[in-house]
């Protein structure tokens, strides 16, 4: 008779997002009215959305109630689809000058007639709090400190939370994204893994995937990633949120990766809904006060450095 083999019958932790952003968020929350009773206003956060794409409806409608939750003042600016690039840039410079607004979030995608890496440029980079701005693409790629898009990030925290120390694992991203997929290699980089970008296109793609300890993956493929991606024990972030048909009007939320075969080889998992999403709602809040946080002190700055040449140019000759 075959033994009972425990290795067989074993299936991953499920990482909870949706818990661990709720502990995040709260502790943004705390930060917050710290911040309130050191500087006498809330951070404030900026909220742009063009046109009535359905799902991006949702993404800022939660985004405002948790901003408003953790205490974040938050502006919501809703413009119809026949909006101009030119109405959207003179929003972008009021925001920019307005100082009650930390931090600006223009939600993508934008409608076609629009540039949106032009409108990205427009967001005074110390209140990008999408991480999407040349300047900070650059600030992050040279080891500076930067603000970092929300998602990869979100997936950092948790993959930290998991294994702690990162260095000197293996990293495989599948997915070569602005957004997420070029982020998420240099954060990895930067928490000393060895990291390899692969995509759609790479040959051998379950090989490459296969040699990770940490394999993040964000194609927007639904089922893409099945067990023969996976090195036994390693740990799966799937970033993909995809909606899949049932029929009769019924659907519901699928990632990249398939979780049931995937579950069964992995050391651990992030499940969808409630793993990566969760995260990228806080990581834009914890955005956020850092821009607050890293403005008023800019500020005290230049107030102390205008006292001093004050007193310079007061003195004697
Ligand atoms: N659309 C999908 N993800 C994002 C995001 O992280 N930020 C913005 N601004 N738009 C998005």
């Amino acid at each position: 008779m075959k033994e009972f083999n425990a290795q067989e019958q074993s299936s991953a932790t499920v990482i909870d997002g949706k818990a661990f952003a709720q502990k995040l968020r709260h502790e943004v929350g705390s930060q917050v009215a710290s911040f309130v009773g050191a500087h006498g206003r809330p951070p404030g956060l900026a909220v742009v959305l063009v046109g009535e794409d359905a799902a991006s409806q949702v993404y800022v409608r939660t985004k405002m109630r948790q901003a408003e939750e953790a205490g974040i003042a938050s502006f919501a600016h809703r413009l119809p689809a026949v909006t101009t690039e030119a109405e959207l840039l003179e929003l972008i410079v009021a925001l920019n000058a307005d100082e009650r607004v930390d931090g600006i979030l223009v939600q993508l995608p934008l409608p076609d007639h629009i540039d949106e890496g032009g409108v990205i440029e427009a967001i005074a980079a110390d209140k990008d709090v999408d991480g999407f701005h040349p300047r900070n693409v650059g600030r992050l790629a040279t080891g500076e400190s930067a603000l970092v898009p929300c998602t990869p990030l979100g997936c950092l925290l948790l993959l930290q939370d998991r294994l702690g120390d990162l260095t000197g694992l293996k990293a495989v991203i599948v997915g070569r994204s602005n957004i997420v997929g070029k982020p998420m290699a240099q954060l990895l980089l930067k928490a000393h893994c060895t990291v390899t970008m692969a995509h759609s296109r790479s040959r051998n793609l379950a090989d490459e995937c296969r040699q990770a300890d940490i394999l993040v993956v964000a194609v927007g493929r639904p089922g893409m990633i099945g067990s023969d991606h996976v090195k036994p024990g390693a740990t799966v972030i799937d970033v993909g949120i995809n909606r899949e048909e049932l029929g009769e009007g019924q659907s519901r939320l699928v990632g990249d990766v398939d979780f049931a075969a995937v579950a069964k080889v992995a050391g651990a998992i992030t499940p969808v809904p409630g793993g990566v999403g969760p995260m990228t709602v806080a990581c834009l809040l914890r955005n956020t006060l850092y821009a607050a946080q890293r403005r008023e002190s800019a500020r005290q700055k230049a107030s102390e450095l205008d006292v001093s040449t004050k007193g310079v140019a007061g003195e004697p000759g």
